[in-house]
């Protein structure tokens, strides 16, 4: 299956594909310098895939985590480039979920003033959302994304058959966007995670979810509209994540997906929507109900970089496939927070 992002001079094809990996020399030119970014948790034989079909590929693994996407790491990889004579013509492909298609995807946007980038997902959370739309970053601390551009791929290459070696807690937590999309643009997705089993369908899912990003990252490449509907649950998710997320420090603690899943519960304004959704998360293996310092989430959330004049944009679901846009200010947001 084939999608095509519909940028102006920016468009790039979005390939989805049991094996496609493979095929990446078929697909663009790897006929020059390749810098291939992965991390050490994504198995090396997906690397070395990429490797064998270019004429210069070097493989740069980081370590894997949230902790990678910094500053220190992406140095370091704009030295490698340089030391090996990378020019503007030259490529960065990256092979791994979100954490390393962010970091590449900046390096990609600000060596030399950018040189092209190739990304090649391989968890469910980057195959599904990540990947596409052209959003690259890196965090600074514990303030996530906040150094970044948009830098749009030449290419994404979404191979599925990776997602055989991905640790079932990361396959479901990605399927948390997916969920999130169908709600305000896909009822009938919605119903697939209801009625059907999702390791049978997960090309469809990532078919559907590509789809409705697609079209939403066309109508508003940099979010200034509608691309915010992606942000669904995030507001508050960020928040959950700030508290009871994965770090360094804290081992044990929440995936992204899931912090997203629980926070954009309370955005939903049909309760018995809400009452299906907690029913997927169950049957899917998503929290549906975590016990959180709501004191600590609310004092994150006000950081926000998206508040303004005081007051800041969330999405809420008044129904299956509907959305809108509200305005709150620092009380309006404690009380989503507190359930009133
Ligand atoms: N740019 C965007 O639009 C956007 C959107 C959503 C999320 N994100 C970012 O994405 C990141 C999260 O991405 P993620 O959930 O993919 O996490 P991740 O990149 O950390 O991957 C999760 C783990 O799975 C391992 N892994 C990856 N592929 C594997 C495979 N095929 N088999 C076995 N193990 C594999 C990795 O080593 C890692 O330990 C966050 O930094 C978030 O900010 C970006
Ligand atoms: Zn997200």
């Amino acid at each position: 299956m084939k999608l095509t992002m519909r940028l102006g001079e920016r468009s790039y094809d979005i390939i989805l594909k049991r094996g496609a990996l493979h095929n990446l020399g078929l697909l663009a030119n790897l006929n020059r310098r390749v810098l291939i970014v992965t991390d050490s948790g994504v198995p090396a034989e997906y690397a070395e895939i990429v490797r064998a079909q270019c004429r210069e590929g070097h493989i740069e693994t980081v370590p894997q985590g949230e902790g990678s996407k910094c500053l220190k790491v992406y140095e370091k990889l704009l030295c490698r480039m340089l030391e090996l004579g990378f020019d503007r013509g030259d490529l960065v492909v990256a092979v791994g979920g979100g954490v390393v298609g962010d970091l590449a995807g900046f390096v990609a946007a600000t060596y030399m003033r950018g040189v092209d980038f190739i990304n090649c997902p391989t968890t469910t959370l980057s195959q599904i959302d990540s990947s596409i739309g052209g959003k690259v970053a890196v965090d600074l601390g514990a303030a996530k994304n906040i150094v970044g551009a948009f830098w749009q791929p030449r290419l994404v290459v979404v191979d599925p058959d990776t997602l055989s070696t991905l640790p079932r807690r990361h396959f479901i937590n990605g399927l948390a966007e997916a969920v999130k999309m169908s709600l305000t643009s896909d009822a009938e997705l919605f119903e697939m995670f209801e009625k059907l089993d999702v390791d049978a369908e997960i090309e469809t899912i990532i078919y559907r979810s590509l789809l409705i990003k697609k079209q939403v990252v066309e109508k508003d490449e940099t979010e200034k509209g509608m691309r915010a509907i992606l942000n669904l649950g995030h507001t508050l998710g960020h928040g959950i994540e700030a508290v009871k997320g994965i770090t360094g420090r804290r081992t044990n603690g929440l995936y992204h997906g899931e912090c997203v899943a629980l926070g954009l519960l309370p955005m939903i304004e049909d309760r018995q929507l809400a009452k299906r959704v907690r029913a997927v998360y169950r049957k899917l293996g998503l929290p549906a109900r975590v016990a959180y310092n709501k004191e600590k989430v609310w004092a994150y959330m006000l950081h926000d970089k998206k508040f303004r004049d005081g007051r800041i944009t969330v999405v809420k679901v008044p129904g299956l496939g509907c959305w809108r846009l509200d305005k709150l200010d620092a009380d309006g947001l404690n009380a989503i927070l507190m359930g009133k």
